[in-house]
């Protein structure tokens, strides 16, 4: 089967998407002994070599997929300059090139996908799918309804509007109130952000579930693999937009 040099090196687990275009337009990429600078140059993988930076690309490689429980104080990276933990450091017995399917700030905890699947992370992340994700968001205050209201129709965090989302009150806290979020976007710090917007400010932040996937009884620092299932469901999802 054809497919575009990018989209065999992204499934092959060499780099994300965007990183294996940016190594074919460096001339680091060459199929059958020849530079190829062209990103959707398609080629039938089975029937040429192709080389990445002098070495040549290895036959598919099993995919992975996890659902990790990423504690706080963890960076949702494969590796940090400043060698800090990762989330690579819990993975340590897979012998794979893993990474996270997107973020989770430093200080928050909760639901993350882990694979070397780069076509399914690449889709998973990517704004189209609108992937669903919950989280519960401990307020430094009770939110009044209005203020409630204002988070779920949208307010503007860097100029642009937050899409419409859902907002529950859980519980009553000694410091303020638990909410429970659910978003279909994933900007930077969105969350906290989003509380700044209506003046309150987010104390703890965990996320519960992503793409339907639930933590559950996961502990912190754990992970589990996807069932055969969790996994087609995911894919089928990304592929019904
Ligand atoms: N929103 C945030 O503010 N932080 C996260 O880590 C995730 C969502």
């Amino acid at each position: 089967m054809e497919q575009r040099l990018q989209t065999i090196l992204a499934h092959r687990g060499v780099s994300s998407r965007r990183g294996a275009g940016a190594l074919i337009e460096s001339g680091k990429v060459k199929v059958d002994g020849e530079v190829v600078k062209e990103k959707g140059f398609r080629i039938d993988s089975s029937k040429h070599k192709i080389c990445v930076s002098g070495k040549v690309l290895r036959s598919e490689e099993k995919k992975h997929y996890f659902l990790f429980n990423k504690p706080k104080n963890v960076i949702s990276t494969v590796s940090d300059t400043h060698s800090r933990k990762t989330i690579t450091d819990f993975f340590k017995k897979i012998n794979a090139r893993l990474y996270p399917v997107g973020r989770l700030d430093k200080d928050t905890e909760g639901a993350i996908v882990v694979t070397n699947d780069g076509d399914l992370a690449h889709k998973l992340m990517h704004p189209s799918f609108e992937t669903k994700k919950e989280y519960v968001a401990t307020s430094d205050i009770f939110l009044t309804k209005e203020k409630q209201e204002k988070l779920s129709s949208g307010v503007k965090i860097d100029g642009k509007k937050t899409c419409a989302c859902k907002i529950k009150l859980l519980r009553r806290s000694a410091k303020g109130a638990v909410y429970k979020m659910i978003l279909h976007e994933g900007r930077k710090r969105q969350i906290k952000r989003m509380f700044e917007a209506v003046g309150a400010k987010v104390l703890e932040l965990k996320r519960v579930k992503y793409a339907g996937l639930e933590l559950k009884n996961l502990k912190e620092g754990e992970y589990r693999s996807l069932t055969k299932k969790e996994v087609e469901k995911l894919k089928k999802n990304c592929t019904l937009h």
